[in-house]
């Protein structure tokens, strides 16, 4: 991770000081300690150079992958589509616990990790491997905007329930509170059967249950939170940010 992106860090602008971010998790009091010295001299870097590059950044997305097969593969060859639009926009990848195992068994891991270096893996609510606290660095919008693609019925259930006990789920509680578009690609969204590809290539036919489609109606009407029905749709999602920015 580069010295512009370690800059994002929440911990500090919470001023956080190395002894509290080394505690807040045993597991991680060297890299804790790695993490804030490397921060403070990344710091200093960037504010001797006037700020320069911050003048000629471009955009961040925080992209959430949960643990759905379905439209993985479809997500996966827009991630590919977005990181050449013109924005050149720079992917933050938050995996929930279950998303790194379906990545892994739909065989798509190597061509996540192609897209960006920026992969961070959910350790709990608050944080990732390697080291970081996401849901702080949307609170304090240092993000465009946050997407949920694809959704779990299992996150989406959560998220309409207030409950923020996973990296995505309390990523979507504080980007909203600080009213930060987040916009979410529940999977099971359609009334009806569905056909889904297994890890394996082979199709299977599911029905979409009555409480999912209710939970995905909930979600459409949560303040800051945009539903989408296709992955094809978030790069009108990012030009039009691009724009706005611009
Ligand atoms: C291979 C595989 C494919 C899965 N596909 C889906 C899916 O398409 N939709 C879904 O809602 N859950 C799916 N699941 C189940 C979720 O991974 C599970 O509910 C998990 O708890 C979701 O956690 P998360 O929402 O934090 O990612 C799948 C699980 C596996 C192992």
């Amino acid at each position: 991770m580069g010295w512009k992106e370690l800059e994002l860090c929440p911990l500090h602008d919470y001023g956080c000081n190395a002894q509290q971010i080394r505690t807040s998790s045993m597991s991680f009091s060297m890299r804790g300690t790695i993490h804030y010295n490397l921060c403070q001299a990344g710091k200093l870097f960037w504010k001797t150079l006037l700020g320069f590059f911050e003048l000629t950044d471009s955009m961040k997305i925080a992209w959430g992958i949960t643990g759905s097969g379905d439209l993985l593969p479809e997500t996966i060859t827009v991630m590919k589509e977005v990181v050449n639009l013109d924005s050149r926009p720079k992917l933050y990848i938050f995996l929930s616990k279950a998303a790194r195992q379906v990545v892994k068994w739909y065989g798509l891991s190597r061509e996540l990790e192609s897209l960006s270096s920026k992969i961070f893996q959910e350790v709990d609510a608050n944080t990732t491997e390697p080291f970081y606290y996401l849901p702080g660095a949307l609170q304090l919008r240092k993000f465009d905007f946050f997407l949920i693609c694809p959704a779990t019925a299992n996150t989406v259930a959560k998220v309409v329930n207030g409950i923020a006990d996973t990296l995505i789920t309390n990523s979507v509680a504080q980007a909203t509170k600080a009213n930060v578009p987040t916009y979410i690609l529940p999977v099971d969204q359609t009334e009806g059967k569905i056909t889904t590809k297994l890890p394996s290539g082979q199709k299977l036919e599911l029905e979409i249950r009555q409480t999912d489609l209710d939970n995905v109606h909930g979600l459409s009407s949560m303040k800051s939170i945009h539903i989408l029905h296709n992955p094809s749709e978030i790069k009108a999602i990012i030009t039009s940010t691009a724009h706005q920015s611009s």
